[in-house]
């Protein structure tokens, strides 16, 4: 096996955590010997063993103890993320390493968590533990980037949506909501809106358009619904707001008093806070709440207050071949200078019918 497949397995493995490990990241590891694979694990579930400890204990069980001693003593391990090297729920999974003597630590990306970024590898490779780093590392980082973005910027993961005409326009003033892209482009965006634990929208954009911002992916009445997080003091809550028809968690963030009528449910809740740092306490409150990931539907200043800060991970833009004309209101609209040095990498491009889907990326820093 090459060292591209064994990885390709560890992702593989990795995946099986699914939603059972979160706050922790999904990671999967493969031992191998001489080229054979000789033990494999992941982390299968939060405060569960680590994917580390639970390949070599693969490996002891298929040889027994003695025999994987031999076995694990120069092998090489593979994993998709830096090993720990605290001690939290479970012991560091680098004295693991250090323990069995194995040679060589193969790993696709650093772990962004303060507490760890390079400790893990810098004390492997004390231990004398060769070390190579980046291996597919994209897939890594795309594995685990909701896990990334909360560590990295203590935020949740940020995806900006924008739905624009060829002209670079998303409505019509006074016009409430225009309908831009085509049928497959929507249900696409519900599927987006059912893999975030939020969506995001600007006073403006529900004065203008009182959106339900539900998920309507799938016809099950049983499907969880994101909250739904609206910014801004220009707001007027009323009980028939679409927001209201299904009963997910609704939040006004806000930097006065927004008054919430006493017929809606204890979920709809006011986060007031001062001016200067609304968004980033706002980001801090939504991590306590367990929302680990934004969708950002808009409208126009919303959009551009946040790729302007670099609040966005992902942006991804669907474009329909229609024309507003200049009466339309401008999609994505940053000043240069605070969006010049932004590094976006072009992800993926996908076309629904006539609608054109283009997904960015937001640049990590080295490593990770
Ligand atoms: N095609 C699309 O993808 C799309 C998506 C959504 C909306 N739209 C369209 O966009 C239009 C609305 O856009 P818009 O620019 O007028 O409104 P908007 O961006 O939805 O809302 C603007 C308001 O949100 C608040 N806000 C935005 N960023 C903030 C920040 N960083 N901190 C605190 N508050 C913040 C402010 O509220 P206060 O002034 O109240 O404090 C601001 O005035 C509508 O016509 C809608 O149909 C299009």
């Amino acid at each position: 096996m090459t060292d591209f497949e064994v990885m390709q397995r560890v992702f593989d493995l990795a995946a099986k955590g699914g939603h059972n490990v979160a706050p922790n990241p999904l990671v999967g590891c493969v031992i191998t010997k001489n080229g054979k694979i000789i033990g494999e694990g992941w982390h299968k579930k939060y405060g569960g063993h680590h994917a580390e400890v639970n390949a070599i204990r693969d490996c002891q069980k298929k040889f027994g103890n003695n025999a994987a001693k031999k076995l694990l003593h120069k092998s090489t391990f593979f994993v998709n993320l830096e090993p720990c090297s605290i001690e939290k729920n479970t012991p560091p999974c680098t004295e693991k390493l250090i323990e069995f003597k194995a040679k060589k630590l193969v790993c696709s990306i650093k772990d962004p968590n303060p507490l760890i970024n390079g400790r893990g590898i810098k004390k492997l490779k004390q231990a004398g533990i060769d070390v190579q780093l980046g291996l597919m590392k994209d897939e890594a980082r795309k594995l685990n980037k909701i896990f990334i973005a909360n560590h990295l910027y203590s935020r949740p993961f940020i995806t900006i949506k924008v739905a624009q005409t060829l002209d670079s326009k998303i409505g019509l003033r006074g016009a409430g909501q225009v309908r831009i892209t085509n049928n497959k482009s929507i249900k696409d965006v519900h599927k987006l809106r059912k893999e975030h634990d939020s969506i995001m929208i600007g006073s403006g954009t529900l004065n203008e358009d009182n959106p339900m911002l539900s998920t309507r992916f799938s016809l099950s009445k049983k499907i969880s619904q994101p909250m739904k997080v609206i910014i801004g003091n220009n707001v007027n809550v009323k009980s028939k707001m679409g927001l209201f028809k299904d009963f997910s968690k609704v939040i006004f963030a806000s930097t006065k008093e927004i008054v919430i009528p006493k017929d809606l449910t204890k979920n709809v809740i006011n986060f007031k806070n001062a001016k200067q740092n609304i968004v980033e306490n706002l980001f801090s409150y939504l991590l306590d709440l367990n929302c680990r990931s934004i969708l950002v539907e808009g409208g126009n200043k919303l959009f551009n207050s946040f790729l302007s800060k670099g609040y966005y991970d992902e942006l991804i833009i669907y474009t329909a071949p229609k024309i507003i004309g200049p009466e339309g209101i401008q999609g994505i609209d940053v000043d240069v200078d605070s969006f010049k040095s932004k590094m976006l990498t072009l992800d993926a491009i996908e076309n629904f019918e006539n609608d054109l889907k283009v997904t960015y990326r937001n640049k990590k820093p080295n490593g990770i």
